[in-house]
């Protein structure tokens, strides 16, 4: 078997004109691994060649932010809450310049736009570092989504989520511009053609899918092909706990034929399949919730992950992640943790064999999200409208908070302390 190798490039240390330490790291030159001798996972290039048009990655995982909002709802809705700034700015950072992962992954409906927001800001400061180090660095590939709402049904409905993502993230044109879910009662096409429409526009550079079944794969791309587009990817929950889904099987041959980047998310199952998962943690755990399984259902498969992370001396996160890749999907991982990070870019750079693949494909499980009748799909689309509702609600409340706040004594009080200040 492969020796386990993390492909960090040592970061370069640079100072800025205040003799503060900057760091940024030279990712380009990738370590050959053929000559060493050592494994680096492939990159991969996002539905089709880089000739083609597609976008590389030179590390195949991306982050997801879902778990980045910072409103008092996500408050509510993240298992242990929201995430402070010093801490998505460690992760942030520890990814980009230490492990050169290019691909983040967020939504409008992501924190109702303040995921979004975060990674603007994290970007941004990476640009100054960038700049203050002289640094040449691969650029962050940004996805992020549109959310079909109830409240929408024109193109230039489209049109204006994307400028209001695009402004959010501080892009002149997002990196892939996916359409979240095709639960809206106007066909998948109508949304296709609106996006294409965009990516002619140079508003987005590439297009993706979400939550899309091989039917749907099909008539995208057919749609994108008719505007001069194609789908570069579909980003679906891709795990163990569906593999055995035939929707699922079906969707990845689908994507394959037709030269469609699957992107893996949900990849460990929401720490379903990680070490420290307790049944008090599996309780607060949505997709178990939503596919009604318990704990004992996930055990058998739970055991046979632990079996080959103790064979490889890795973590049950980084085999389930591996096992995505050695499918030729890019996992998805949500990271809300430096130790997270750190352990979700061990995936890389080495490989389980074959026979270990085929393994945990028999062991399994066949929850899926692609297979779920109309009627859910129809209140999927009526809840996504209303969580949007509680954002913007949410989001004008904490305005009209702060903006209160700022008039009352508390903002009197530290403008007279900061009076007799020494600046
Ligand atoms: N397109 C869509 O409809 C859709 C739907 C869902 C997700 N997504 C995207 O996919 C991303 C990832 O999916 P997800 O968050 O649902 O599931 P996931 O990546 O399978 O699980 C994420 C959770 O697992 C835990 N975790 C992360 N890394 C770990 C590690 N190395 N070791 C142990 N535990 C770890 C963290 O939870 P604790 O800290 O609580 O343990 C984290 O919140 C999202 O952020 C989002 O960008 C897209």
């Amino acid at each position: 078997m492969t020796t386990p190798a993390l492909h960090a490039e040592l970061p370069l240390e640079a100072r800025d004109n205040r003799g503060n330490r900057r760091h940024a790291a030279l990712w380009h030159r990738k370590p050959s691994g053929s000559a060493s001798g050592v494994f680096a996972t492939p990159a991969v290039t996002l539905g089709g060649s880089p000739e083609g048009g597609g976008i590389t990655l030179s590390r195949p995982i991306g982050i997801g932010t879902m778990q980045w909002g910072r409103t008092w709802l996500d408050g509510k809705l993240n298992r242990g809450g929201n995430l402070s700034e010093h801490a998505c700015r460690e992760i942030y950072q520890e990814l980009r310049y230490k492990h050169g992962v290019q691909f983040f992954d967020t939504a409008e409906g992501y924190g109702g736009g303040t995921s979004e927001e975060r990674l603007g800001d994290l970007m941004a400061q990476e640009r100054q570092d960038a700049t203050d180090a002289g640094a040449n660095l691969h650029p962050p590939i940004i996805g992020t989504k549109f959310l079909p709402q109830l409240a929408r049904w024109t193109k230039w409905s489209l049109h204006r989520a994307l400028a209001a993502s695009n402004a959010r993230l501080g892009l002149q044109a997002s990196d892939i511009y996916f359409i979240h879910t095709p639960v809206h009662p106007m066909p998948l096409e109508h949304w296709v053609a609106a996006a294409a429409r965009e990516a002619n526009k140079g508003h987005a550079k590439a297009l993706g899918l979400s939550n899309c079944n091989a039917e749907q794969v099909k008539r995208a791309c057919a749609e994108a092909k008719r505007h001069g587009q194609t789908i570069a990817c579909n980003q679906i929950m891709f795990n163990l706990l569906c593999y055995g889904s035939p929707a699922l099987r079906e969707t990845e041959a689908v994507c394959r034929e037709l030269g469609v980047t699957i992107i893996a998310y949900s990849p460990i199952g929401q720490g379903l399949l990680t070490r420290d998962l307790t049944q008090e943690k599996f309780d607060t755990i949505r997709v178990a919730k939503m596919a009604g399984i318990s704990l004992a259902d996930v055990q058998p498969l739970r055991q046979e992950v632990q079996r080959l992370a103790e064979r490889h001396g890795k973590s049950m996160a980084q085999v389930c992640l591996n096992w995505t890749i050695c499918h030729g999907a890019v996992p998805l991982v949500g990271c809300r943790s430096l130790a997270q990070a750190r352990d979700s870019v061990g995936a890389l750079d080495w490989r389980l064999e074959e026979e270990e693949v085929e393994r945990l494909d028999a062991a399994a499980l066949s929850m899926s999200t692609l297979a779920k009748p109309k009627w859910r799909r129809g209140l999927f689309v009526v809840f996504i409208s209303l969580l949007m509702l509680s954002y913007k609600a949410s989001r004008a409340l904490e305005a009209v908070f702060s903006r209160s706040l700022w008039r009352s004594g508390w903002a009197k009080g530290s403008a007279a302390k900061s009076k007799g200040r020494v600046p």
